[in-house]
């Protein structure tokens, strides 16, 4: 790939990776941003990391990162940044998390990478040159059905009581070759690029969570909206992403779900 940006962006994951594998063997330092929402020293020592090389590789770019010390600039590109997705994962010493990282110019995502540094595997896509898995071209799977498929999902840290997703997830068990719930969003997302799962949804994601995933997908061929069909913004309330053949049915079966399950007022 040609992009200038993606070949530092895949050098900085990589340094921010290694930092994630050196905190993985040592006992999790764990604090709570929230009743259900951790935090480690990982995620800090690994956004520090990020955000000094791109400062440094781009002083005049802003950079929104997920532990807040990103900036904001009036430059039109930003980065997006979650120095380790899968927190909940990396605590209990479940290998699966990444370091995601995203470029967008203005609202048009350019450049983006996702990486798990323990199973050493980098996922890289730039607008308009496809997506790679470790330099190899990816592209998402051809399964034909939601029936056949087989999807995943994710559930936020916080009102778990309350959420609307419990009712997506047993439509969508009962309807397909099963849903899978593995923790991190952008491997999600990534793991839809490459054609691993067929499908994935989710509420509440930021704009960390899923930049690298989305410009992954898309450029593996697949399609993103949100669960009406309609555009998805970055850090929109409800993302749909699928090998775009199986976008229609997953749609529909979201609305029939809606219907039934979304109390009012939940986000
Ligand atoms: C979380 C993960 C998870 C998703 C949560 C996110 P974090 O990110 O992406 O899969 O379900 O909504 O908050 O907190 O581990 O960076
Ligand atoms: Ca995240
Ligand atoms: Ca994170």
């Amino acid at each position: 790939m040609t992009n200038p940006y993606l070949a530092t962006a895949i050098e900085i994951a990589r340094e921010a990776g290694q930092v994630l594998r050196e905190e993985f063997t040592r006992p999790a330092d764990i604090s709570y941003k929230a009743e259900w929402d951790l935090v480690t020293q990982a995620d800090k020592r690994a956004e520090a990391a990020i955000v000094t090389a791109l400062q440094k590789n781009f002083p005049g770019h802003a950079v929104a990162a997920e532990e807040g010390s990103g900036r904001d600039t009036t430059s039109e590109f930003r980065w997006h940044v979650d120095p380790l997705d899968g927190t909940t994962n990396f605590a209990h010493g479940y290998p699966c998390f990444a370091v995601s990282i995203a470029l967008a110019q203005k609202e048009k995502l350019i450049a983006g990478v996702v990486y798990n540094p323990i199973y050493e595997e980098l996922f890289a896509a730039a607008l308009g040159e496809g997506a790679m898995l470790n330099g190899k071209k990816i592209s998402v799977s051809k399964i034909a059905t939601l029936k056949t498929s087989l999807l995943c999902t994710g559930f936020p840290n916080h009102k778990r009581e309350a959420h609307p997703n419990i009712h997506y997830y047993w439509d969508f068990t009962l309807r397909s070759h099963g849903v899978r719930r593995d923790g991190s969003a952008a491997l999600d997302l990534a793991s839809v690029a490459a054609g691993r799962f067929d499908g994935f949804w989710e509420f509440g994601l930021k704009p960390w969570d899923t930049a690298a995933g989305v410009l992954l997908v898309q450029e593996a061929g697949g399609k993103i909206t949100d669960l009406q069909g309609e555009p998805y913004p970055l850090g929109g309330r409800t993302i749909l992403a699928s090998n775009g053949i199986i976008h229609e049915e997953m749609k529909n079966l979201a609305a029939e779900a809606a219907k039934r399950s979304a109390p009012a007022g939940v986000k």
